[in-house]
C-alpha cells in the first residue's frame, strides 16, 4: 500500500522538482541557504542508478539557474542511490560525472551518510573525489558512531567541510553510543574540532543545547560567523531557522523532494515522538 503524500508534506517539499522549487525560493528570500536532496537510496539496478545520476545533473543546472548570488545553495546525495551497493567503481564513475557538472557550476555536493555498513565505502569514495574536486565535495560524520573520533581527525587534517550530525540510523552498541548524553558530549567535542580546523563546516542539529554550545564556542574562540553554518531539516523549527538567520548566523535548510520519500519520512518519525503526534493529528483531520 502506498501512503498518500500529504502525510509527509511537512518534511518533504514535493514529489517533483517543480513542486519543491517554490519552497527553495521562499527559504532563500528569508535569508536561508538550501541543500536540495532528491530522495532515493539502496538502488540495486544499474539503469535506476544512471537515471538518478542524470536527474541530479539536471538538478545542479536548474538549482544554479534559480540561486541568487548571495545564497550558498547546493545538493546533497546518498551514494547508495548512485550504485554504491552494486559496485563501488560504477558508483564512483556516476559520482565523477555529477561532480564534473557541479564543479562547472561551482556547486557544492554533500555526501549524506547512511548506515554504518556504508561508512568506510562512503569515506573512501569521498577521498578519491576530493583529490580531484577539493572545493566542491564534503562528507557527513555522525557523532553517535564510535569511529567518528578518528574520522574527525582525518577531515581536520584534510581541511574539508564536514556536516556534523548525531546520526539517524539504528546502530548496534558495538559501533555506536546509545546514550543521548554521551552522543551530545561527543558532538560538542567534534563541533569544536571542526570549527577550529576546517574552513566552513555545518553543524546539523535542532538541539538547543548543541546550538548554544556552538555559539558559545565560536564567541569564546573568536571564530567568525562566516566560518561555519547551522543546518536544519525542512519543516522542523522553521521559526528558529529564520530567527537564527536574522541574528546573523549562516543557516542552511536541507530540503528533500521526490516520490521515494517513505524511508526519510520514517526516520523523522522514529527520532522524535512529536513528529508522530503531528502526523496523527493531520490524519484525524481527513
Ligand atoms: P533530536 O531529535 O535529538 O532532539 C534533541 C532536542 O532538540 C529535543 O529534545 C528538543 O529540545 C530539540 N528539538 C528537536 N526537534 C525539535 C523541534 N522540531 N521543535 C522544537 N525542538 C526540537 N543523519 C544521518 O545519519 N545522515 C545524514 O546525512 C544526515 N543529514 C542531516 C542533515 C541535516 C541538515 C540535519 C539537521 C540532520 C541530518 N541527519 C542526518 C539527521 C540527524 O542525524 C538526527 O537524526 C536529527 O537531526 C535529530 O537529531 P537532532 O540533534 O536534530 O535533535
Amino acid at each position: 500500500m502506498r501512503l498518500p503524500f500529504f502525510l509527509a508534506s511537512r518534511f518533504v517539499a514535493g514529489e517533483t522538482l517543480d513542486e519543491a522549487l517554490p519552497a527553495v525560493q521562499a527559504l532563500n528570500d528569508d535569508g536561508l541557504h538550501v541543500a536540495l536532496d532528491l530522495l532515493g537510496e539502496h538502488v540495486h539496478d544499474r539503469d535506476v542508478a544512471r537515471q538518478s545520476r542524470d536527474t541530479y545533473i539536471e538538478l545542479v543546472r536548474t538549482l544554479d539557474a534559480v540561486t541568487p548570488p548571495e545564497r550558498r545553495n547546493r545538493i546533497s546525495i546518498k551514494l547508495s542511490m548512485l550504485g554504491q551497493l552494486i559496485d563501488e567503481a560504477f558508483c564512483l564513475a556516476n559520482l565523477r560525472a555529477l561532480m564534473e557538472v557541479a564543479a562547472e557550476h561551482d556547486m557544492f555536493v554533500r555526501l549524506d551518510m547512511e548506515g554504518s555498513d556504508l561508512t568506510d565505502s562512503t569515506l573512501s569514495i569521498f577521498e578519491t573525489m576530493h583529490a580531484d574536486f577539493p572545493d566542491h565535495i564534503g562528507p557527513v560524520l555522525q557523532a553517535m558512531l564510535k569511529r567518528t573520533d578518528r574520522d574527525i581527525d582525518r577531515m581536520c587534517e584534510l581541511g574539508v567541510s564536514v556536516r556534523l550530525c548525531k546520526g539517524a540510523y539504528g546502530e548496534p552498541a558495538a559501533r555506536a553510543y546509545q546514550d543521548m548524553d554521551v552522543i551530545r558530549a561527543r558532538f560538542t567535542d567534534y563541533m569544536q574540532r571542526l570549527l577550529k580546523h576546517t574552513p566552513y563546516s555545518g553543524i546539523a542539529t535542532h538541539d538547543d543545547s548543541l546550538i548554544r554550545a556552538t555559539k558559545q564556542f565560536a564567541a569564546d574562540e573568536s571564530i567568525s560567523r562566516d566560518r561555519f553554518e547551522f543546518q536544519m531539516l525542512y519543516g522542523l523549527r522553521p521559526d528558529t531557522q529564520r530567527e537564527m538567520a536574522a541574528d546573523g548566523y549562516n543557516m542552511m535548510v536541507y530540503v528533500p523532494y521526490g516520490t521515494e520519500w517513505f524511508p526519510y519520512f520514517y526516520r523523522r518519525l522514529r527520532e522524535r515522538k512529536e513528529n508522530v503526534f503531528f502526523l496523527l493529528k493531520n490524519f484525524m483531520r481527513t
